[in-house]
């Protein structure tokens, strides 16, 4: 009764975010579409922190994460990585409604930016929570993320996402900062393959022998991981991939 009533009120929250969310974005591109028409009308300035707001509530005024487990941190990312994760929502080629609209009718720039703009920003990581798996699933998510299991084709995590989980520029995420929940919905989104990216997809290839008690295992790993001295993407080139990624240019 009361997990009932709860869902629906959590539910509620996040329609009411999406269309807080949509109003201000739609403003926002009115407001950059009317340019000096807007601005003679004592419209707010079109800033970057402007045309954000449409994103904070879910993503936190920095990129930082909110409390909810599914939607992820953005602040410190490769800007090539998160301006294809835009292009991807834009196109329907990564599929989140509320993210498909909003960024429907944004260009190429628009996107562009607000990339650099969460990819400049270095909010504190989260304190890693604490796990709700056991220590062997721990110690099996652990192997897979470092040393990978070669019988089963499965390279390690850490042969693109790099020694420290930091990810390299401009195209491979690091790993540190997100939540269990959100890190195997992505494992399984491109098991079931409702998450792409350019080809060749090696996160598909790699995805693809993941078991689901692999996924579980790795993702509970990667998300008891504690924030590193410097969690900031090694350049690009530092090391070389196992094979080829199309995110990623050689
Ligand atoms: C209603 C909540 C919501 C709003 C508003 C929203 N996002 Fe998202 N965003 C999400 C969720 C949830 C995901 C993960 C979706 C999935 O499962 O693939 C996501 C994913 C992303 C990603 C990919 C992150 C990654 O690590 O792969 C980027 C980049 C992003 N959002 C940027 C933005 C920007 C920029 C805006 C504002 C224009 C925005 N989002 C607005 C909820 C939201
Ligand atoms: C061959 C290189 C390669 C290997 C090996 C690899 N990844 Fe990836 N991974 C990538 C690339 C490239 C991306 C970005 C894809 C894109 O542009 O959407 C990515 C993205 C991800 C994401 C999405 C992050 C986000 O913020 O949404 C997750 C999660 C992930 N990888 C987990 C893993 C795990 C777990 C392993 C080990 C089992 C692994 N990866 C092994 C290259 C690799």
């Amino acid at each position: 009764m009361f997990a009932r009533a709860a869902a629906s009120v959590a539910v509620t929250i996040t329609l009411a975010t999406i269309v807080l969310a949509t109003i201000v974005l739609a403003t926002i591109t009115l407001a950059t579409i009317d340019g000096a028409a807007a601005q003679t009308a004592n419209q707010p300035p079109d800033t970057m922190a402007a045309r954000v707001e449409a994103c904070t509530p879910c993503h936190g005024n920095k990129g930082e994460g909110t409390s909810d487990v599914y939607f992820p941190r953005l602040a410190g990312k490769p800007a090539g990585y998160l301006y294809n994760q835009l292009l991807a929502f834009r196109s329907g080629r990564r599929k989140y409604p509320p993210m498909n609209y909003l960024l429907e009718f944004l260009p190429d720039p628009y996107l562009e930016a607000m990339a650099e703009y969460f990819a400049g920003e270095h909010p504190p990581l989260p304190q890693p929570a604490p796990s709700e798996v056991s220590k062997d699933v721990l110690a099996q998510g652990e192997l897979l993320a470092t040393s990978g299991d070669a019988s089963r084709n499965i390279p390690a995590c850490v042969s693109c996402h790099g020694p420290g989980l930091a990810g390299m520029q401009p195209g491979i995420p690091g790993l540190l900062g997100l939540r269990a929940n959100y890190i195997s919905a992505q494992l399984g989104a491109w098991r079931y393959g409702t998450r792409t990216a350019k080809s060749p997809d090696c996160m598909q290839q790699v995805a693809g022998h993941l078991t689901e008690a692999d996924v579980t295992a790795v993702a509970a790993w990667l998300a008891t991981r504690p924030a590193p001295t410097n969690p900031a993407p090694v350049p690009k080139g530092t090391y070389a991939l196992p094979f080829g990624c199309g995110s990623q240019p050689n």
